[in-house]
């Protein structure tokens, strides 16, 4: 049930696992009609926090901060107009929903404690794997925002480095609608920098390297609906902005390893009465 050598080796060289078929349709179909129903739930008029890449201290708000351990809805940049109407409907201006839907949710949670991903992360060598973070992510016709290109060990950090991304395709993704793209072997860059709280309030990056990604190398990961992305915490990946006019829906966990330290100044923080849990 697991990943064989072969899938090892090129989980090892590239940095990321491609797995088509992962997820049946009948399965990809049960998170988009419960995603849809959730987002039914929210009054976009209760709050309004905008999810992005490219100004992220900017736009990290208390709402965000404390989601962790929540399930919380983000605007697309572009959902407002400039008087801070929502140009279309709710359910085509969310940007995504999180960070504790695998938790709080029964459908994500059956979803996420697929006894096929607690063989990946044995697989990996992940000697105690906790389901951390939890995004539905929308990329939104038209005005779907763009990723830039990051390591998602800047956002999850522990000490040593342990997070894996399993990134779900519950739409085929394309390049046109913003399917993700990343760097083979980039993983073995080193981390360029860290996200973390800081003392006198706020967030902000730690930086090691400043030198950019390598915008040269970069490969666009097209896959059909179902399939299944794995990927090493410090691999380079991105993607871009969806101006077609289909979305681009997907599934993303974020396990680690309990074996690591998880330090206090991580931004993705969770009630102690509620701390992550294994498969
Ligand atoms: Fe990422």
């Amino acid at each position: 049930m697991g990943l064989s050598a072969a899938q090892l080796a090129d989980f090892d060289r590239d940095g990321f696992l491609v797995l088509e078929g992962f997820a049946s349709p009948e399965a990809c179909d049960a998170l988009i009609a419960r995603a849809a129903a959730l987002v039914e739930t929210f009054d976009p008029d209760s709050v309004r926090s905008v999810f992005s890449t490219t100004d992220q201290t900017r736009t990290t708000d208390d709402y965000f901060l404390s989601s962790g351990d929540k399930i919380r809805f983000f605007f697309e940049a572009e959902a407002h107009d400039e008087d801070g109407n929502m140009r279309g409907d709710k359910a085509l201006s969310i940007n995504k929903i999180g960070h504790a839907l695998h938790d709080l949710d029964p459908v994500f949670d059956d979803f996420s404690r697929d006894p096929r991903l607690a063989a990946i992360a044995a697989g990996l060598g992940i000697a105690r794997p906790l389901l951390l973070q939890s995004m539905y992510i929308f990329k939104q016709p038209r005005i779907g925002g763009e990723v830039v290109c990051h390591q998602d060990a800047t956002f999850l950090w522990t000490e040593p480095q342990s997070v894996v991304g399993l990134w779900f395709a519950l739409q085929d993704a394309t390049l046109e609608n913003g399917c993700l793209q990343a760097l083979p072997g980039g993983h073995r860059l080193g981390l360029k920098k860290r996200f973390r709280r800081f003392p006198e309030g706020g967030v902000n990056f730690d930086v090691f390297d400043p030198t950019p990604f390598p915008d040269t190398g970069i490969v666009p990961l097209e896959v059909p609906r179902g399939t299944l992305i794995v990927l090493h915490g410090a691999l380079p990946h991105l993607s871009g902005p969806n101006r077609s006019d289909r979305s681009r829906h997907a599934y993303a966990l974020h396990l680690i390893d309990g074996a690591c330290h998880y330090p206090a100044d991580d931004w993705l923080q969770r009630d102690p009465a509620m701390p992550a849990r294994g498969f």
